[in-house]
């Protein structure tokens, strides 16, 4: 399996959010870009893959592509979906995910709890890290960006708690969404 953990301090954390304005609402046009571009090809869904959006460290939005129905490319309706799963943040009790729709659902956890959970090798991609050309590609990974921010103090230690390396994926910093869809060309050229 490939995952993608999608850290957003600053993302929202309520469905108050308008879909006229994302970038104001914590980037959600960000994240939104980093939902379809790791669960979308070109012409439909991704098999085996599982994202993550943890926001403000405080709840998480998992997408399963497996169950994984209406996911579009546009921008806009993948928001949509990011605001009504967050309408039933009242719903997420302790660690039991609330079903959103069909491959959506929502947890109250934070990112030390969802790296936790994570049973694939945990690796930071991070311009720093091992160059992808001096490695072999994983065959099941989960991948820990950040959004449009660099990691916190906070977020790294948690990180560097759980990870199994760092992978840097070129010598260029990169948008998050670009860097899933490097993440994703790496593995797919090494099937
Ligand atoms: C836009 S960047 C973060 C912005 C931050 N100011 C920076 O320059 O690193 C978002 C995330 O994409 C990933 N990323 C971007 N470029 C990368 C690269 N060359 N190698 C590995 N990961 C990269 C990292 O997880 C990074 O934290």
């Amino acid at each position: 399996m490939r995952q993608f953990i999608i850290v957003a301090r600053e993302g929202p954390t309520t469905e108050e959010f308008s879909l006229d304005d994302l970038p104001a609402a914590g980037r959600v046009d960000l994240l939104a870009r980093c939902v379809t571009a790791s669960l979308l090809l070109s012409h439909g869904l991704r098999e085996d893959v599982r994202t993550h959006l943890v926001l403000g460290d405080e709840f998480t939005i998992q997408f399963e592509s497996a169950n994984l129905r209406g996911l579009h490319p546009d921008e806009r309706s993948t928001a949509a979906m990011i605001r009504t799963a967050l309408a039933e943040r009242e719903e997420a009790i302790g660690q039991i995910p609330v079903e959103i729709s069909s491959g959506v659902s929502l947890v109250r956890m934070d990112l030390d709890t969802v790296l936790a959970e994570v049973d694939d090798p945990i690796y930071r991609l991070h311009p720093d890290g091992t160059p992808k050309a001096e490695l072999s590609p994983p065959a099941d990974a989960a991948f820990v960006l950040s959004n449009h921010q660099e990691f916190d103090e906070a977020d790294s230690a948690t990180i560097s708690k759980h990870a199994d390396g760092e992978i840097c994926l070129g010598p260029e910093a990169i948008h998050a969404d670009h860097a899933i869809a490097v993440a994703h060309n790496w593995l797919d050229t090494a099937e």
